[in-house]
């Protein structure tokens, strides 16, 4: 039995094998089935791209399929960038101009609370979707710190620590993470769902 995970990046994978024991499940993602055409990530919210990518794959492939959407959300920006955390910044933007726009858009603000989100979807072959989310609270501090981790890491703080996601350890990151979060939840909700096709623990 196989299951897809919707995915092109190995660092996400990584954190799904860390946390799921696949058992006899055959592990496969977007990179196994190079002609099916890269999802298009236009959904207003994290749930409507997670659902949009788990249904894709899960039809196109004809197997159940796991996929996720992250982002950030600040208070005082309304829960921007939310959705739009990849492209905050513009359409050809990166990390570097996206910190950049989220320390321009609070500046002056006293609020500086934010946090984390996953949504994690599993859609069997017919498209019959699943969802839970993942959350982890923080704040944004005024300066970039860190070099760890990717994206907004240099500018969160978790709640409970006094480093950024980006000095603290991976391991630390990984343990207390929105994603590690989605995928605990995952593994606790869905492993005998999974476990009946072939095998999970
Ligand atoms: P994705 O849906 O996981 O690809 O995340 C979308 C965007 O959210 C990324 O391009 C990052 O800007 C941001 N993001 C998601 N997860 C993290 C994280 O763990 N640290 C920092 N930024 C993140």
């Amino acid at each position: 039995m196989k299951l897809v995970i919707a995915t092109r990046n190995a660092h996400k994978l990584e954190e799904i094998r860390a946390i799921f024991d696949f058992q006899s499940l055959e592990v496969c993602t977007a990179f196994d089935f190079p002609d099916i055409p890269d999802v298009v990530e236009d959904g207003e919210t994290l749930e409507a791209n997670a659902i949009k990518k788990a249904v894709t794959l899960a039809k196109a492939t004809g197997c159940w399929t796991l996929a996720d959407d992250s982002g950030l959300e600040v208070a005082a920006l309304g829960g921007a960038p939310g959705v739009y955390s990849a492209r905050y910044a513009g359409e050809h933007c990166n990390y570097a101009d996206n910190n950049a726009k989220l320390l321009d858009e609070l500046s002056g603000k006293e609020n500086r609370s934010a946090c984390f989100r996953t949504v994690i979807a599993l859609s069997d072959p017919e498209g019959n979707v699943q969802t839970l989310d993942g959350s982890c609270p923080g704040t944004i501090i005024e300066a970039l710190r860190g070099s760890n981790g990717f994206g907004y890491d240099p500018l969160f703080i978790p709640t409970g620590y006094t480093e950024t996601f980006a000095q603290l350890d991976s391991e630390i990151k990984n343990r207390i993470s929105h994603r590690a979060n989605a995928l605990q939840k995952a593994h606790d909700e869905w492993s005998s769902l999974l476990g009946s096709m072939g095998g999970m623990t």
